[in-house]
């Protein structure tokens, strides 16, 4: 079976959670696209090499996950080059056999504009700091203004912005627990899954 899982959203509203959990209640592989780009920042030189070059090694490094590696992705992320060289490697993981699930920012408008299940996650910018500012402290008032310049840098870009597509499920999780998000979200695949395949 083949049945794709889109999800996008901005940075920090619940996406790679609600991802996660889908993921293992409905055996589908996922993959996290915004490592691809931050892997392609991480990597330095060129970024359009870098991605053309891109090796599973390059997305095990542990220093992806900092604000700094999402600031440095999200401007490598605006270079349409780097985009296309990226490309189909995620349409092939989107076909994956037993169905996948990516997140990320154009999953359902570009990537794989036909995904069986489109999901939007977002939530306000002040949840989405206090979330990201848990997870790596510093100071709350920055992690908001960074994420607040990230999702401009994001959402403006020429090529494939940040934007919900038609038809995708929208999830606000501002005040939603963990457990109320990935609810819904399983409502939104069982509706598309063939009936035979539903655990
Ligand atoms: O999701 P994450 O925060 O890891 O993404 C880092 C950056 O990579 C994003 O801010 C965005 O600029 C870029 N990105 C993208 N398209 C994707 C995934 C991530 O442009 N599908």
């Amino acid at each position: 079976m083949e049945f794709t899982v889109a999800i996008d959203g901005p940075a920090a509203a619940g996406k790679g959670t609600i991802a996660r959990a889908l993921a293992e209640k409905f055996g589908f592989a996922y993959l996290d696209t915004g490592l691809l780009y931050r892997a392609v920042a991480a990597k330095g030189g060129d970024p359009v090499q870098a991605a053309v070059d891109l090796t599973a090694q390059d997305l095990g490094r542990d220093d992806l996950r900092s604000l700094a590696a999402g600031q440095a992705a999200s401007r490598v992320a605006a270079i349409p080059d780097v985009r296309s060289a990226l490309t189909d490697f995620q349409r092939r993981y989107a076909r994956t056999a037993g169905g996948a699930i990516l997140d990320g920012r154009d999953i359902g408008t570009v990537i794989c504009p036909k995904a069986e299940v489109k999901l939007y996650v977002t939530s306000s910018a002040e949840v989405r700091a206090k979330r990201r500012w848990r997870e790596v402290g510093g100071d709350l008032a920055q992690v908001l203004a960074e994420l607040r310049e990230r999702d401009a840098r994001d959402m403006g870009r020429a090529d494939a912005p940040l934007r919900p597509a038609e038809d995708a499920v929208l999830i606000d999780t501002t005040d939603m627990t963990i457990e109320q998000a990935v609810a819904l979200a399983s409502v939104a695949v069982r509706a598309r899954l063939p009936e035979r395949t539903i655990p």
